[in-house]
């Protein structure tokens, strides 16, 4: 049973218990069937608004949260960070004060995940990330919902294989997530690429309890033998353009080709949560052909976030 979830925050799927995950995976699931049967807007958040901070670029997110907000029957704003007084020095923390007086909800795309933080620490209002250098939440949740409405909902019995940066912040959100469901992530990963200690440590609190676990397989044929699911995500992300020679160089031998993918289980499926770098991590023969369920995977963001939307705000 879940108490209310009005008012939290929405910083890390750590501070969520498996109960409350499976709940918002439901909630998802009904407003997306309402949606397909015609009730295009659910006025569960009238006269509501939610304040968009983006300190980097974004498609999805942007456009998901902004859709979401206005099929609950509230509206959102898109704020760039360099627009913003934040932009020439005002505080996060006077920001966020400010900004809990005129909005009910703050989504906010970040650097440093300190910043969110920080943010939600000064805000009244529930503060959902939408992207920080470590974590991508929303995302994963998102991902999550898609596996099991392909897969089903008992994604313990899967082989969930991710390859390439192993520090990536979408896998760190996917790692805690499938985690605390109870489930395994295979990490398929060069040396020097290997989860942030701090989300281990999280892990180690939060999924390992509930059956969670995680393995480290170097060989990426050898880690997608019998997947379910082959997840990819790009090699450089925002902000690390200075080291995209290095990555580039030491994730070369971990693209998702089409070799890799007949190693899969029949009937597996291809994801990346997008923008794809076609030919550097994943090949346009996987991402376009019949392993990819890549589109559907970004269209359940709108779903899945309208659930968080409408059980955090307030
Ligand atoms: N997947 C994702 O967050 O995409 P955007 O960067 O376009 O928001
Ligand atoms: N890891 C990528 C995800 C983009 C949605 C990045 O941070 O750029």
């Amino acid at each position: 049973m879940v108490s209310s979830l009005k008012g939290r925050d929405f910083l890390s799927l750590a501070d969520y218990s498996r109960e409350e995950l499976l709940f918002i995976i439901e909630t998802a699931r009904v407003l997306k069937e309402r949606f397909y049967s015609g009730e295009r807007i659910i006025p569960l958040l009238p006269g509501r608004h939610l304040a968009m901070i983006f300190e980097k670029p974004s498609t999805r997110t942007r456009i998901s949260f902004e859709t979401a907000m206005r099929e609950l029957g509230g509206d959102a704003l898109y704020l760039n960070w360099r627009d913003l007084q934040l932009g020439r020095g005002e505080t996060i923390e006077d920001t966020a004060r400010v900004l809990s007086r005129y909005v009910d909800g703050v989504m906010a795309r970040v650097y440093e995940h300190d910043k969110l933080v920080r943010l939600a620490e000064y805000s009244s209002v529930p503060v959902i990330n939408g992207l920080s250098d470590l974590l991508h939440p929303a995302q994963a949740l998102s991902d999550i919902y898609t596996i099991m409405e392909k897969k089903g909902r008992d994604i313990s019995r899967l082989r969930i294989v991710f390859i390439g940066d192993g520090r990536d912040n979408v896998l760190h959100s996917l790692l805690l997530g499938i985690g605390i469901l109870g489930g395994k992530l295979v990490i398929s990963s060069p040396k020097g690429y290997d989860p942030d200690p701090m989300v281990v440590e999280w892990f180690e609190e939060k999924a390992a309890p509930n059956g969670g676990s995680y393995e480290i397989i170097r060989d990426p044929y050898e880690a997608v033998k019998g997947a379910d699911v082959v997840y990819t995500d790009v090699w450089v992300s925002m902000g690390q353009e200075g080291v995209r020679e290095k990555k580039i160089r030491d994730l070369e031998p971990y693209r998702v080709t089409v070799e890799l993918m007949k190693l899969a289980k029949p009937g597996a499926v291809f994801m990346h949560c997008l923008p794809a770098h076609r030919g550097e991590e994943v090949v346009d023969e996987v991402i376009d052909g019949p392993w990819s369920i890549v589109w559907e995977q970004a269209e359940n963001r709108k779903h899945v976030q309208k659930a968080i939307l409408a059980l955090l705000i307030p």
